[in-house]
């Protein structure tokens, strides 16, 4: 799919992955929805930096624990932009959850950013795909869904469950519009990290290293530019990570 002009939103764009990704496939010119919760400063400085390469981009708030907000965000895409032609759903919560000392709260919130939004907003999109005959759904799950991680249960179970939304979806969207995934190992370390946790990340890895933002946005960018014959398909980005 050629890039220039599309419609293309992108959860979580305001900083880190989801910001790389934007950058990315900005080079192409296409219209981009930088979708932000909190970081609303910084969500308005990216775009006019974009604008200032020319890009047309615009910052849309929601809070994507709410399908109210979730319906809001694709409409006002389609009344600034006209259509969507592209999705990507990257934004999500990480923190560690040890069990059995988990609350229904921490549950809760890892299943309705990270698995029901990625649904919902699949759905409302989804529509607008169908009606014009084509499109295509890019959802960034994790290693963590493939292997399973004591220590963060309820982000491995709705990254598991993205994965299964991911091929399902393929199927029930299929041959109009692709759904595929990227599962990313570790690539951009929380901030928060010791030097410790750091080493762990890249020990845990067959290259013995951590990847970089180039990395996962490279394999976006050749599922939406350089294959239009993907669905259903999971990419690792992940250093080898998920059969150590
Ligand atoms: N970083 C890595 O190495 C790595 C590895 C494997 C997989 N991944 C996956 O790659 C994606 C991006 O990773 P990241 O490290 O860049 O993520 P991140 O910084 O932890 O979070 C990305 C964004 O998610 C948004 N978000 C969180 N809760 C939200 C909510 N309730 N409503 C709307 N937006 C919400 C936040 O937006 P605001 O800041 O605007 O609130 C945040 O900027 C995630 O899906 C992650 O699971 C990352």
């Amino acid at each position: 799919m050629e890039l220039k002009n599309r419609v293309i939103i992108i959860t979580g764009a305001a900083q880190r992955v989801g910001k790389a990704i934007a950058a990315r496939l900005a080079e192409d010119s296409p219209k981009l929805v930088i979708h932000y919760n909190r970081s609303v400063v910084s969500a308005r400085k990216f775009v006019r930096e974009l604008q200032g390469k020319n890009v047309e981009a615009v910052a849309l708030q929601a809070d994507l624990a709410d399908p109210f907000q979730i319906r809001r965000l694709v409409a006002q895409t389609v009344d600034r932009f006209g259509t969507v032609d592209v999705l990507i759903n990257n934004a999500a919560v990480f923190y560690r959850t040890p069990f059995p000392d988990i609350s229904e709260h921490d549950w809760e919130k890892f299943m309705r950013v990270n698995l029901r939004a990625p649904f919902l907003l699949s759905r409302e999109v989804s529509k607008i795909m169908l009606e014009k005959g084509n499109g295509k759904i890019i959802n960034i799950a994790d290693v963590g869904g493939i292997r399973p991680w004591a220590n963060f249960i309820p982000y491995s179970v709705s990254k598991a469950g993205l994965i299964m939304l991911t091929q399902a979806l393929a199927k029930a969207l299929a041959p109009k519009v692709t759904v595929n995934a990227v599962a990313p190992g570790p690539v951009l370390l929380p901030e928060n990290y010791t030097d410790e946790q750091k080493a762990i990340s890249s020990e845990q890895t067959l290259l013995k290293r951590v990847g970089n933002l180039r990395d996962v946005t490279e394999a976006i960018y050749f599922l939406l530019a350089g294959s239009d014959f993907m669905t259903g398909a999971v990419i690792p980005v992940d250093g080898g990570r998920a059969i150590l």
